[in-house]
């Protein structure tokens, strides 16, 4: 297993390109499995461990994958040789219960772990089974399999109607429902940039949908969908965290092949504490350049988490990293996930002020955190962590950098390229 080795207290300056994004990239590779054709893709976080998964249980569902350099995959599934995502896959990565919409849409049949509970709370998917009754499939849960089924003729279009906004949910629905018979309408749908990533990819190849980014989806489903060829945008939560490493370290760095809207929530919170944000010139797809300098010490700020355009949950424990050093007292309201705290505890132990009780955090900023050995337990958690790391006085050493390696390609080499002292170890 490898750790991070930091010394803490070098200054962050220079420029660094943001990858492809994770979330967008798993769903639109599950999204391969609804036409026969090849899907290629440019941009593709191809490091990523979870992206590698998901082409290990896209393969044993049957698929050819093929990786090209500078992050572009081929993927081609001429036929569906397996309908059943293993349990030693789904364990691994819950977002392989992805393929269940696609599956189903194209096989009439599934059969996929159940994913467990995971560090960040119990996350069921029982939202995601309910939407595919609605399109027509009959589902059971047997030795730890949910079994999914369609009528005779495949799903049928009908009314999906959310009691609660989920990505995860709207993404099964949204593949399961292109090659449903007639119309489908998703309601209380997701609006965050991953789904209208996996709307344009469908569209390109032959889908028929309205109302991405919005709440209400509506799809006309077709007979087939055809190959094509799609951008994975760039990673928002990866731009973020980068963000979070210069306003912790008192930097000026620039993001290249930065979503600049799809960051407009913490660029917000980054100015309200006192960081300068400079958005230089963005493309069509809203790509560009953004710069931070933070030249004091941030002052403290209010969080809480939301839905997209609100404060993602995903960035919630790396701008608390940065507020453990803020002047004054931030207050963080956690309305995602019930148990995305872990790394508070970390916090402390390198001389945070963090006072956790149920779903709201205090912080009270620190002048100095102190280097010290801390475990990562979930991705975000781990990039928290490596953040204190790189303001903390001393070393620090983070361990269980495995779950990082699941979300974020070369953070050690994009942090020591900005100055940082970041070195992998195996331990
Ligand atoms: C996606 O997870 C992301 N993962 C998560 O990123 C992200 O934190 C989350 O969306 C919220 O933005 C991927 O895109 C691969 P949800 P997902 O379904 O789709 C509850 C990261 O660090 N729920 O929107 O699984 C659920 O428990 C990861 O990159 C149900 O109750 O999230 C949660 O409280 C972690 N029943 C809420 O809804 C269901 O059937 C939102 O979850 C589904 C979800």
């Amino acid at each position: 297993m490898d750790i991070f080795r930091i010394q803490g207290g070098r200054p962050i300056s220079g420029t660094v390109r943001v990858s492809g994004a994770k979330n967008a990239a798993l769903p639109l590779m599950a999204a391969t499995l609804l036409s026969e054709e090849p899907i290629r893709f440019a941009g593709a976080p191809t490091r990523l461990v979870d992206v590698q998964t998901m082409g290990r249980l896209l393969v044993s569902l049957g698929t050819e994958f093929t990786e090209r350099r500078g992050g572009e995959l081929v993927l081609t599934t001429p036929t569906i040789e397996d309908t059943t995502a293993a349990y030693d896959l789904v364990r691994t990565m819950r977002a392989s219960v992805l393929v269940l919409g696609p599956l189903l849409a194209r096989c009439g049949q599934a059969r996929v772990s159940m994913p467990g509970g995971c560090a960040i709370g119990s996350r069921p998917v029982d939202l995601h089974l309910k939407a595919m009754e609605s399109l027509g499939a009959r589902i059971e849960v047997e030795s730890g399999y949910v079994v999914a089924r369609t009528p005779p003729g495949g799903l049928v279009g009908g009314r999906v109607v959310f009691e609660k906004i989920t990505v995860g949910g709207t993404e099964n629905a949204l593949m399961a429902a292109v090659l449903a018979r007639g119309e489908s309408v998703i309601e209380n749908a997701a609006r965050e940039p991953e789904i209208v990533a996996l709307v344009e990819l469908l569209r390109a190849m032959g889908a028929e949908i309205e109302g991405e980014g919005t709440h209400r989806l509506v799809i006309q489903g077709q007979d087939r969908l055809s190959g094509c060829r799609f951008e994975v945008p760039p990673d928002r939560i990866e731009a973020g965290t980068l963000l979070c490493a210069g306003a912790i370290g008192q930097g000026s760095l620039t993001l290249s092949n930065c979503p600049v809207s799809h960051v407009e929530a913490l660029v917000e919170k980054l100015r309200e504490a006192d960081c300068r944000l400079k958005i230089g010139e963005v493309n069509g797809a809203g790509i560009g350049e953004v710069t931070i300098d933070a030249p004091f010490r941030p002052r403290a700020v209010d969080v809480t988490t939301g839905e997209y355009p609100g404060f993602p949950t995903d960035m919630q424990a790396q701008l608390m990293a940065v507020m453990a050093v803020a002047q004054g007292r931030s207050m963080f309201t956690e309305k995602i996930f019930e148990n995305r705290y872990l790394h508070a505890s970390e916090l402390v132990r390198m001389g945070g002020d963090i006072h956790v009780e149920g779903r709201t955090a205090t912080i009270r900023g620190v002048k100095r955190l102190s280097g010290a050995p801390v475990t990562a337990s979930d991705l975000r958690a781990s990039a928290s962590l490596v953040l204190a790391g790189l303001v903390a006085h001393g070393e620090t050493i983070v361990r269980r950098i495995y779950h990082l390696d699941r979300g974020y390609e070369n953070l050690e080499i994009k942090l020591s390229k900005l100055g940082a002292s970041v070195t992998r170890e195996a331990e």
